[in-house]
């Protein structure tokens, strides 16, 4: 039974790190956090999981550290999910208003969601969310509420996100070997955004980019509902992989000198170059690299990300509907120059996304690579909320309006 005196465990398996958070309640009704477990990913890629042992253990021991820090015992988590393959498709569902009011009730707005999930996506997929986006009542103008609204249809228009079955049953999978229930899964880039975002600038419409090692988990929302999503499989650990590539040198010399040296606002014409030693244990491999190339072999990858997400945003008209906020969260965040190339790419002002209006003793959340595990924790929280029927908004509100999909199993 939802219970909102029990802490809540928030559960990203990232292609770097596998973060697991503990939230409380607190009687103001905002969460603190008590603990949190951290451990470094082995055998993930591209947000997948492609060594299952491996993975499994690092959930293991991030869990672990979570219940020492939190003292709890951890029995459920809601699992962020991401992947190449997710994807967003708008739907929409409509039904008689059928009641002796004519007026629309709870579950005619449920019944609205349930008609719009059923669209035709690609075989092997599931359903991992159904946003919300906005009603109709009798084609009148559209409504972010319409519980009590009299009228005889009611049409939802809804994002239905959904993701390869195979890929979330692996990622549930590894941690119920670890004896913990998955008490709900969320995709990574609607928990991210949940962490960062506040009603205000949902409601104007902003644009959350989560770039980790692995993958960019991308939601854009408009007029308060969501209307993009989509995963890139590409990150950080592209960067890396380039600048080996492209300098010869080792993947980890490659990880270190991105982070300590990289930048990516600098057009190539522009840069002064220099000579860059670099700390190589073998001389096999070479002793500098140009800080030219470095600077436009990061650029161009970080522009490549940029461009997708433009591009899609443009073709289906979104863009110009962003007028809240571009933000930029996970670990790749922490580039040199980061935003001031999205300005560039995007034409509007970017910022740095933060976990915000969270409590707790702990500099782990003050982190752009825990946005995902914050907006879990969230996210729960908010469901448990709706389940006790005490949400001041109704059981209608935004939260349920992102459904919990079937057990994937
Ligand atoms: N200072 C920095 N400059 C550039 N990149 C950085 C910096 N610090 C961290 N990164 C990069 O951030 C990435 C890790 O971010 P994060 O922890 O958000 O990933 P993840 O959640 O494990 O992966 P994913 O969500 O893609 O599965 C790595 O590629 C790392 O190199
Ligand atoms: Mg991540």
């Amino acid at each position: 039974m939802a219970n909102l005196r029990e802490p809540l465990v928030g559960l990203e398996i990232g292609t770097n790190k596998v973060c697991a958070l503990v939230g409380e309640f607190t009687d103001d009704g905002t969460i603190s956090f008590i603990g949190a477990g951290l451990a470094q990913s082995q055998g993930m890629r591209k947000g997948e999981i492609v060594d299952y042992q491996a993975v499994t253990e690092s959930v293991r021991k991030a869990l672990a550290m979570a219940e020492r820090e939190a003292n709890v015992e951890i029995g459920s988590v809601f699992l962020g999910i991401t992947g190449g393959g997710i994807q967003g498709i708008p739907s929409s569902g409509t039904i008689a208003i059928d009641n002796q009011e004519g007026t629309v009730t709870g579950q005619d707005i449920s019944q609205a969601i349930a008609q719009a999930r059923k669209i035709a996506f690609p075989k092997k997929h599931a359903i991992i969310h159904a946003c919300k986006q906005r009603f109709f009542v009798d084609g009148g103008a559209a409504v972010a509420e319409p519980l009590n609204i009299s009228g005889r249809m009611l049409r939802a228009d809804v994002l239905v996100i959904h993701g390869l079955h195979s890929r979330i049953q692996n990622a549930v999978r590894a941690v119920r070997d670890n004896r913990v229930e998955v008490e709900d899964i969320v995709f990574n880039g609607v928990a991210s955004s949940l962490a960062i975002l506040d009603t205000e600038s949902k409601r104007m419409g902003a644009l959350v980019m989560d770039i980790g090692a692995g993958t960019t988990d991308v939601v854009a929302y408009v007029a308060g509902g969501i209307h993009y999503a989509a995963v890139i499989p590409v990150g950080g650990d592209h960067f890396k992989n380039d600048l080996a590539l492209g300098l010869q040198i080792p993947p980890s010399t490659a990880e270190q000198l991105k982070k300590s040296q990289g930048r990516v606002d600098v057009p190539g014409e522009k840069i002064k170059d220099e000579i860059i030693p670099l700390s190589q244990e073998s001389g096999f491999f070479p002793q500098t690299c140009s800080k030219h190339d470095l600077y436009v072999i990061m650029r161009a990858r970080c522009r490549e990300i940029f461009e997708i997400i433009r591009d899609e945003l443009k073709e289906r008209k979104l863009l110009d509907l962003i007028a809240g906020g571009i933000f930029i969260t996970g670990g790749v965040a922490r580039t040199a120059g980061i935003f001031d190339l999205a300005k560039e790419v995007f034409g509007k002002s970017v910022e740095l996304g933060m976990p915000w209006e969270f409590e707790g003793n702990m500099t782990i959340t003050d982190t752009p690579e825990v946005s995902t595990a914050a907006g879990l924790v969230r996210y729960g929280f908010r469901r448990t909320v709706d389940k006790l029927g005490t949400s001041r908004r109704g059981p209608t509100s935004f939260w349920s309006g992102l459904l919990p999909r079937r057990d994937p199993e």
